[in-house]
């Protein structure tokens, strides 16, 4: 091969901290990234950029950025050539104090500034360092992201959030709601059903907003553009087989949109709705706009239209001046509800968020105490849960080979149950298979495959 004619390419690498959203925002600049000319590496070391898409929900995940930006800073001072980008939450969160404290970053830009990549490296290319902060209108996506599956899509549909939970980073650092149009959205999906995509994934931090803030809202609050609405206006787009949301929030979740989920065969038996608490006062402290009575009932209502359907949910131990009897009322609360899965974390105190200032804060020992507890509890309920798919046949789409077990294939039933069999990926990938359970796990299933079409 004659290595000259080769037109010298460069290399990017992204490294993603944060939640789906954060990962839709990388797909999206990965895109922007591809069609300025730019190919991905899998070795940040050797990409001539690097971008950090980052996370600030808690303190472990914003330190990580630090750890990992100072061995690139290093690298470029042998190499000054090399871009240095942080893209995501802890960007927009620092701002110009991240330039501070590494000078070598060209890059710093804040969540709402994904679609603009290409402009801002640009004036990086044309010799300046670029903070891109400022609060914006986001753009529709000029270009394609670059999607991490080819089987199943995220598709944002309404960004930022407008509530005030006094624990949480998010609306500082995303911003007010900014919601898509119905027509943008269906278009997006259309065009993935075009690509070969069967299942898509709608996207919100507070997904039951979604709409409040297009035209078409009263002043009573009510608006023609509900979660529900887009549900029956996408619905039936031919060749999506499958439809999620995530995030659901309590204080909105409402009894058309489980009737709609129930009435709509692609929407698919999975809920994501986070309690944080199951304690009234402290659910309050958290400004959370609901009591656990509220919470047990939306599930119990899933539960009577959806018997099968999976529920998992957030929850935060440790929250300022949570006491051990308010701790045990989450533990109670997760012992009842039977959720397929419980996220957990230990409250960590955030910059400039109400909670972080108040002088009622439990040591890390007694919030790592809980937690351990919580955790045994949710794994013990999760393992129960997987015991009814023993002996069953469930839909699975096939998503991927599993790379630790390559004789195997991974997919996901319609209740976003981890399932495992044995296949070949060339003959069944994007295709619904039907397997039949054999091995449980907490949080994944085995089977053989019975069935495909
Ligand atoms: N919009 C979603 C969740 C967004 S953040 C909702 O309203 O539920 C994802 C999860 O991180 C939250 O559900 C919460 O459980 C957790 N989280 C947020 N802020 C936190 C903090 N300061 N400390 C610990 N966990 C936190
Ligand atoms: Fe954060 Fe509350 Fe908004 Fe969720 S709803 S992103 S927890 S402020
Ligand atoms: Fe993290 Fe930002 Fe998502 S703080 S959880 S990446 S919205």
């Amino acid at each position: 091969m004659n290595n000259a004619s080769k037109r010298y390419e460069k290399k990017y690498n992204i490294v993603t901290f944060g939640c789906q959203m954060n990962k839709a925002d990388s797909e999206r600049m990965a895109g922007v990234l591809e069609h300025m000319g730019f190919k991905a590496a899998d070795d940040p070391n050797v990409a001539d950029l690097v971008l950090y898409n980052t996370c600030t929900i808690r303190d472990n995940a914003e330190q990580k950025v630090y750890s990992y930006l100072g061995k690139q800073a290093k690298r470029k001072h042998q190499q000054p050539d090399l871009t240095l980008v942080v893209a995501g939450c802890v960007a927009q969160q620092e701002g110009e104090k991240l330039l501070r404290r590494v000078p070598e970053l060209d890059l710093v830009m804040g969540p709402q500034h994904a679609n603009r990549l290409e402009d801002l490296l640009q004036q990086v290319f044309d010799g300046n360092q670029v903070v891109a902060t400022d609060p914006i209108q986001i753009f529709e996506d000029i270009t394609k992201p670059r999607r991490d599956s080819d089987v199943t899509a995220w598709v944002n549909i309404i960004y930022g959030c407008n509530e005030r939970c006094s624990y949480c980073v998010v609306p500082n650092v995303r911003g007010v709601e900014q919601s898509r149009t119905p027509q943008a959205i269906k278009a997006e999906i259309e065009d993935l059903s075009r690509q070969g995509y069967k299942e898509i994934t709608l996207l919100g931090q507070n997904i039951d907003a979604y709409g409040r803030d297009l035209p078409g809202s009263t002043p009573e609050g009510r608006h023609q553009h509900t979660l529900t609405d887009l549900l029956y206006y996408i619905h039936d787009i031919s060749g999506i087989e499958r439809l999620r949301f995530s995030t659901s929030h309590p204080r909105y979740f409402t009894e058309r949109l489980i009737k709609a989920c129930q009435e709509l065969p692609n929407v698919c038996e999975h809920f994501h709705i986070p309690f944080q608490s199951g304690d009234n006062d402290i659910l309050q402290a958290m400004k959370r706009g609901y009591t656990q009575e509220k919470y047990r009932r939306i599930i119990k209502t899933i539960r009577e239209y959806m018997p099968d359907a999976a529920i998992t949910a957030d929850a935060i131990v440790g929250f300022p001046g949570e006491t051990e009897a308010q701790f045990q009322n989450t533990l109670k609360l997760v012992e009842d509800l039977e959720f397929d899965l419980v996220n957990t974390a230990a409250y960590s105190p955030r910059p400039g968020t109400p909670a972080a200032l108040w002088d009622n804060q439990l040591s890390e020992e007694e919030k790592s105490d809980r937690l351990q507890r919580l955790n045994r509890l949710v794994s013990v309920t999760a393992e129960a849960r997987s015991q009814r798919y023993l002996g069953r046949e469930v839909e699975v789409l096939v998503e991927a080979q599993n790379t630790k077990v390559p004789t195997q294939l991974l997919g996901r039933t319609r209740t976003n149950r981890l399932t495992f069999f044995p296949g070949k990926i060339e003959q069944l990938k994007g295709k619904t298979v039907k397997v039949k359970i054999q091995e449980i796990r907490a949080f994944s299933i085995t089977g053989e495959l019975i069935e495909s079409r």
